[in-house]
């Protein structure tokens, strides 16, 4: 029998976790193998299947979409976690629930801790939110861990790529670069994090966590660091939010920070200049094929 399941497999953090895990003692699961909104389906599987921990790496991501096709956000994102969570405590089993910095509006200005009162801005923001109530309600053994701007060696399906791969792509196909510079994140190496949710699991300190790279930087300094780090001599125009216009609002600072971590035994993750810094040295970007 798996001790863990993951779900989401196919996707930047999901494939990421999966590295990491005994082969023989995970079962992974990509969407056309377990469709989350597939409830009856789903109870199922993990009933057979009788893990002590699923890490849900699923999401209806695309966070503009969201505002439109609302019901398969809130279905994904919500009422999917409502029913993993009530199965994995018929199991007494651990459910890891990844959720977002988009819970937050970004008035604080500086970065959030677990301690902030969420405050979402879009459906996506809200749905991530109410998927967090749930795990938290319907499951004693929950982890719930908001992260921030990931990327990785997959990219995520939905979006096409990371913001790594995109930026880059661009870059090398001589497209102009314009980076919003009003809108602040903590870009996220999905490695790191998922390295570091593999230790946590481990702790059984159960709650919610903020888990990503150390600091904090505009997208268009971001987009310039990639930049740099990959020789491009490539110019990235600063621009403002209002001038691309987009369906869903967004955080004008919604940087993480922990204050949870370190009682965990957890240390923060290293800076995000420097998991950049390794990710592109080590990356051939054709996760743009998957
Ligand atoms: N990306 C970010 O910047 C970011 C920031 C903060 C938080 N997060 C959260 O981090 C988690 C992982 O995101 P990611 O960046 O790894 O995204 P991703 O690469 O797009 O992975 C999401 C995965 O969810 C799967 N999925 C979507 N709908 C599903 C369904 N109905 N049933 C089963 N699987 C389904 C997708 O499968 P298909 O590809 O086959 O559709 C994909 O494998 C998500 O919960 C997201 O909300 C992401």
């Amino acid at each position: 029998m798996p001790y863990f399941v993951v779900l989401g497999a196919s996707g930047q953090l999901g494939s990421e976790i999966l590295n990491l895990l005994p082969k023989e003692e995970t079962l992974a699961l990509t969407r056309e193998q377990l469709d989350i909104t597939d409830f009856i389906k789903v109870q199922a599987v993990l009933k057979e299947a009788r893990p002590k921990v699923v890490f849900n790496c699923t999401g209806f991501v695309r966070v503009d979409d969201a505002e439109e096709r609302t019901k398969e956000a809130w279905e994904v994102n919500a009422l999917a976690v409502l029913f993993l969570a009530k199965v994995s405590a018929e199991l007494n089993a651990t459910i890891v629930n990844i959720s977002t910095d988009y819970v937050f509006d970004g008035r604080k200005g500086a970065p959030y801790t677990e301690l902030d009162v969420p405050n979402p801005l879009s459906v996506y923001g809200v749905t991530k939110l109410a998927g967090e109530f749930f795990a938290k309600a319907y499951c004693p053994k929950h982890f719930i861990v908001r992260t921030a701007g990931l990327y990785g060696k997959r990219g995520s399906r939905a979006k096409g790529g990371s913001f790594v791969d995109r930026i880059l792509q661009k870059a090398k196909s001589g497209e102009p670069l314009k980076v919003v510079s009003d809108q602040v994140t903590s870009p996220t190496y999905a490695r790191d994090l998922a390295s570091h949710l593999v230790k946590l699991v481990e702790t059984e300190k159960f709650g919610l966590y903020h888990i990503a790279n150390r600091g904090y930087c505009s997208w268009h300094e971001f987009a310039t660091t990639i930049i740099q780090i990959a020789n491009l001599n490539v110019p990235v125009e600063p621009i403002r939010s209002d001038q691309i216009p987009l369906k869903a609002k967004r955080p004008s600072f919604s940087a993480l920070v922990s204050v949870r971590l370190l009682s965990a035994g957890l240390p923060p993750l290293r800076h995000w200049h420097d998991a950049l810094t390794e990710f592109l040295k080590s990356h051939e970007p054709d996760s743009l094929a998957i």
